[in-house]
């Protein structure tokens, strides 16, 4: 017989909850500063290690998230929880410092044409525009993360050699960030390209550093967390209820939701510390506020009348 194919998993998972901001920075409609904190504690009270609260963009960018300094001020701290945010350079650097961040996220991508559009630079653009923000966080004593996007797919361009993901991400580490996060901002990944873009990245970061952050536009994400789990990673970005997409990604749908990597992960025996009945209860919420049901498979599963 086969070995079994699900020995060897990692035993915990850290899953960072990033719906407060890549859910909320596509909305159509404006969500009240007071609803997305009340999301983001209820959120909170399910026990997550890291939120991604918003982000300290420019607000022409995104005005869904020009209120992230007033969202920070009223979200309560908890012990064990730290809260996280984008950040694109030195300003938002300096915004977030201020409104009392001990982690954030610089983001670029392994496409040209993506990174253009999303932060009106290039990529080695990008990665000069952090070096001040990676200077700031080390003054500072704050973590940073680093994100690459369309490390599997471009809407402008097509398919991405893992090759110019590698560069990136060598370029990131070399700045000094604590963990990279690889994105496929328009769901296309399949568990093959996982494979190789994770062999080209491991023996550079180490699984401990790297984590994955998958959209669910053509339902590939969760065939894309196991593979992922199989090679070791044991780092997961996901979002309540499947909220998301960015608005500079044509195409781009909502991010996995938390609840469908949740089930799955209890499903496997993998410890997260996450209660999954609170992140129904805080989509559900949400769902109210923006007036629109979650895409999430188990919330509807949860939440339908028997
Ligand atoms: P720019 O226009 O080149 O920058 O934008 P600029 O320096 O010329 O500034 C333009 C204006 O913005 C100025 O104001 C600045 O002061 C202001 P004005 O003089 O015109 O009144 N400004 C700021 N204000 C507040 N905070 C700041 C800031 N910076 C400048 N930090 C910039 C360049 C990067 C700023 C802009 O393009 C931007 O903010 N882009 C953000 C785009 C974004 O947030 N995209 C979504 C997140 S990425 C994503 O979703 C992918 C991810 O989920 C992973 C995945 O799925 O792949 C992470
Ligand atoms: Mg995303």
């Amino acid at each position: 017989m086969a070995e079994n194919p699900l020995q060897g998993l990692p035993r915990r998972v850290k899953v960072v909850e990033v719906g407060p901001r890549d859910g909320l920075q596509n909305e159509k409609g404006v969500i009240a500063t007071a609803d997305k904190i009340t999301f983001i504690n209820l959120l909170a009270d399910a026990g997550f290690s890291v939120i991604e609260a918003t982000s300290f963009v420019s607000p022409k960018a995104i005005p869904q998230l020009a209120d992230a300094t007033e969202v920070m001020a009223g979200i309560t701290p908890r012990p064990g929880l730290r809260y996280t945010a984008l950040v694109p350079n030195a300003r938002g650097m300096r915004r977030a410092l201020d409104a009392g961040l001990r982690e954030v996220a610089v983001f670029t991508g392994a496409s040209e044409t993506f990174v253009q559009h999303n932060i009106n630079t290039s990529i080695a653009g990008s990665i000069e525009n952090f070096r001040p923000v990676l200077e700031m966080a080390r003054e500072a004593g704050v973590r940073v993360r680093g994100y690459i996007s369309t490390a599997f797919g471009c809407p402008y361009e097509g398919a991405v050699a893992p090759e110019a993901v590698k560069r990136v991400a060598a370029s990131l580490l070399e700045l000094g960030v604590a963990e990279l996060s690889i994105g496929d901002t328009i769901g296309v990944a399949t568990p093959d390209q996982v494979v190789e873009v994770s062999e080209a990245l491991l023996p550079l970061a180490g699984a401990e550093r790297l984590a994955m952050h998958f959209h669910d536009t053509r339902g590939t994400a969760l065939a894309n967390v196991l593979t992922a789990l199989q090679l070791g990673i044991s780092i997961f970005d996901s979002a309540a209820g499947g909220l998301g997409g960015c608005p500079y990604a044509p195409g781009a749908s909502g991010n996995l939701a938390t609840e469908d990597l949740l089930y799955l992960l209890r499903g496997l025996g993998i410890e997260t510390g996450i209660e999954l009945e609170k992140v129904v209860a805080a989509s559900a919420f949400l769902a109210r506020a923006r007036g629109a049901a979650p895409a999430s498979r188990y919330y509807a599963a949860a939440t339908a009348e028997s």
